[in-house]
């Protein structure tokens, strides 16, 4: 599908010199779409805890099964935001793995991510990956205007991502915006980095860590991402660590480090928009 609006290239070129936190992701994915200067990151990060690509992949992991039951239950229109690099597993292979006729619609601000997604890895299926900023969520449903279909159910999945908007900038407002036009029936798929569970030293270490990048992440408690999910009923098991939502047999399940006292968790749920 044709990127329904040209955007100027702008600004759009990965900037090697500074961290960025897709690229950060994408070594502890063990990708190839990252810098020294990311892998360098990731090390300082890996340094505070052994657990950090551990997570990483339980987080991928979590947005695929979700991804995948979404799909299963009918929902035909995926909008992935700060989806990440499209390498598989992704929400694109995740979605057309169930139905190749599924649309999703990625965006992310970095450029990076922007690119890879006009390479081939989303000929196979129904679908884009556009730039677009969850600062500017207007922006953001402006371009999905001629592409999605609002009178019926959408999986709107959001994983780690929000743990990089500070609280100045309101990130449960901002979501609110993008949730606004959402069918009943509509989905949100959202994990965040927990203080709940997470030692605070290792927060601080990680917090530490990503100053330099070109965002800054942020731990927030359960009961705060619990807030993302207002007005959604969640699915079973409700917010737990991303790696205890509904485990099955995906790529990185044994991946448990054994490493007592450096745990990192993310949590993620799945919230239904009631009729
Ligand atoms: C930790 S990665 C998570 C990627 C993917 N959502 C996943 O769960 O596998 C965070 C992603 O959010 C993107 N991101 C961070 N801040 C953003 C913003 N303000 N607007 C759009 N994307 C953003 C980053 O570029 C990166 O790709």
């Amino acid at each position: 599908m044709d990127d329904p609006r040209e955007r100027p290239a702008g600004d759009a070129e990965p900037d090697p010199g500074v961290a960025s936190v897709a690229r950060i992701y994408d070594a502890y994915l063990d990708g190839t779409d990252h810098f020294p200067v990311d892998e360098e990151a990731a090390a300082r990060v890996i340094a505070r805890t052994p657990w950090a690509k551990p997570v990483a992949r339980f987080n991928r992991a979590f947005m695929v099964r979700a991804v995948e039951n979404a799909a299963r239950a009918g929902i035909g229109q995926i909008v992935d935001i700060g989806c990440g690099m499209p390498n598989d597993p992704s929400a694109f292979s995740a979605a057309w793995g169930v139905d190749p006729g599924i649309l999703v619609v990625g965006f992310d601000n970095d450029p990076m991510v922007v690119a890879r997604g006009r390479s081939s890895a989303l000929a196979s299926g129904r679908g884009t990956l556009l730039r677009g900023d969850v600062l500017d969520p207007w922006a953001i449903l402006e371009d999905l205007e001629p592409l999605v279909d609002w009178s019926r159910p959408v999986a709107l999945v959001v994983t780690a991502v929000l743990q990089f908007i500070p609280d100045d900038r309101d990130p449960w407002g901002l979501l609110r915006v993008l949730r606004g036009p959402m069918a009943p029936g509509s989905r949100l798929v959202l994990s965040h980095s927990s203080t709940d569970g997470t030692a605070p030293e290792v927060v601080a270490g990680v917090e530490d860590a990503y100053q330099s990048a070109t965002a800054q992440i942020k731990y927030r408690s359960d009961e705060q991402i619990l807030a993302f999910f207002e007005g959604t009923t969640l699915l079973d098991p409700g917010l737990v660590a991303v790696q205890d939502w509904r485990p099955g047999p995906d790529r990185w399940a044994g991946e448990i480090p054994d490493v007592p006292g450096s745990v990192v968790r993310v949590a993620g749920a799945v919230g239904v928009l009631p009729a």
